[in-house]
């Protein structure tokens, strides 16, 4: 039997529909915050990524899934969308749009040539956003604020947010220098990467997988003490507005991120769920300004954020959210005959096309294991098509628990599904599954029950 390759997965049932549901969800979110969907290459000219991520990164020097095409050129599969995106910005001229700035989301799979583990798999798959165009600190705090709310509307309530700064150029350089200070009596403790990280990039050896449980590491100094004013000013003012916006955050000075385009605020969206181990961060970004130009650009800053979509659906699931997806159908014709079964034909495209969730027998089954696959289907109603029922224009349906039947006329079929179903969702509560019943719902879904503010 062939398998599926090391820290791959697929994904279907019910996992599938939760991956559906949360782009959905995504999707509506990012119309209201005025993003537009971007579809970039699932591969690119290896360069880019080098030029991009930086020559000194783990993801490029170990992770990178690296080919030459038929053609000989070196093409690699993206692992991260960030690169892929600012590529199109340039090539495509966005920059020229006098509809600036230019905020864009997408969504797809990437590919790291990691360990696998839990929560760390070599096909990902992320969504993210990306302002271009504006340094406004204003532009930080949306695209942290708008992480924290896709959480928020999809329902998870264990996340936290940590956010640093890197600074400016003259901050980084002047940490730099302070790594470079720091770690030089130390390095002949740490890996051979990190040996070769102190001279090329020392930040790197910051986040280091091998050395992360070094106490010198641990001890290393940190970003915000070496700030000049303007980037002490600018950390301030994205606090300032995310105050404003009422999201909570941690400085954690310790958050420098695995990718080299940064500078400013860099943040990670943590989920604190027992259970979760220790690939717990759900979601990372940050300000990138020197990135457009690095790739041959105009100069242009730059923000955005990426979250891994296994993790985060993982965090849903552990978390217990109530998630409308749709797990069971609303009518389940069941039939003897052929006379039956192309009534049952008949009727199921009618009612789908109604809008309502029908399905069918298609393998042969008895009437005994049809009623079977009708409560494997968790079926509200069910029907047994009857050729006599059929001949008056009739049909009897059945409501799957009460067990109460009702003969009714096949013309009136839509208006009385739609009458029992819709009095069944408000029974149930809010139709987002959140069982609120107060008139204070804060689900934040588009609820179809009469809860909503
Ligand atoms: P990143 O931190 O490398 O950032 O990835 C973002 C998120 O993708 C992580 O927080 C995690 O949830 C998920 N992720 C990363 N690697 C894996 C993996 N091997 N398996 C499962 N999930 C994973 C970026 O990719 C940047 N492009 C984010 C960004 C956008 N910065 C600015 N704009």
């Amino acid at each position: 039997m062939i398998q599926k390759q090391k820290g791959c997965n697929d994904i279907f049932g019910r996992e599938a529909k939760i991956w559906k549901y949360v782009d959905s969800v995504i999707d509506a979110l990012m119309e209201k915050y005025n993003y537009t969907y971007i579809r970039t290459p699932i591969f690119e000219a290896t360069e880019l990524f080098h030029r991009g991520i930086g020559d000194t990164t783990d993801i490029v020097t170990k992770e990178s899934y690296d080919f030459e095409d038929k053609g000989g050129r070196k093409i690699t599969l993206r692992p991260e969308g960030t690169a892929g995106v600012v590529r199109s910005y340039i090539e495509n001229k966005m920059y020229g749009d006098p509809n600036q700035p230019v905020k864009v989301y997408y969504n797809g799979t990437m590919y790291r040539y990691e360990r696998p583990q839990s929560g760390r798999d070599r096909e990902l798959t992320q969504f993210g956003m990306e302002i271009l165009g504006s340094d406004d600190p204003l532009t930080d705090a949306e695209i942290i604020s708008l992480a924290v709310n896709i959480y928020k509307v999809l329902g998870l309530k264990e996340i936290k947010v940590n956010i640093n700064t890197l600074g400016d150029t003259e901050s980084r350089n002047n940490y730099r220098e302070a790594l470079i200070k720091y770690f030089k009596p130390h390095i002949k403790d740490f890996c051979e990467d990190c040996q070769e990280r102190l001279k090329k990039n020392p930040l790197r050896i910051l986040d280091c997988k091998v050395d992360a449980e070094n106490k010198i590491l641990k001890e290393a100094p940190k970003t915000l003490d070496y700030l000049n004013e303007e980037s002490r000013d600018r950390f301030e003012k994205v606090q300032e507005y995310l105050d404003i916006m009422q999201i909570n955050y941690e400085i954690n000075p310790n958050i420098v991120r695995g990718l080299d385009y940064y500078n400013h605020t860099v943040f990670e969206i943590e989920a604190n769920i027992e259970g979760f181990g220790s690939n717990n961060v759900i979601g990372g970004g940050g300000r990138y300004n020197g990135l457009v130009k690095q790739l041959d650009g105009p100069d242009t800053p730059c923000v955005g954020f990426a979250c891994g979509f296994g993790r985060l659906v993982k965090a849903l699931e552990l978390e217990k959210v109530k998630m409308p997806i749709v797990e069971d159908v609303d009518l389940f014709l069941m039939y003897v005959n052929e006379d039956e079964k192309k009534n049952a034909a008949y009727l199921t495209q009618e009612l789908r096309l109604a809008g309502f969730v029908v399905d069918t027998e298609y393998t042969g089954r008895g009437l005994k294991a049809q009623f079977k696959q009708a409560d494997r289907l968790n079926a509200k109603f069910i029907a047994v098509l009857n050729s006599e029922d059929l001949n008056n224009n009739e049909i009897k349906i059945k409501n799957n628990k009460t067990k109460d039947e009702e003969l009714i006329s096949l013309d009136a079929l839509i208006y009385y599904l739609d009458e029992q179903l819709n009095t069944m969702d408000i029974d149930d509560g809010c139709d987002c599954g959140c069982e609120n019943d107060e008139h204070d719902c804060e689900c934040g879904h588009d609820c179809k029950c009469n809860h909503k503010e």
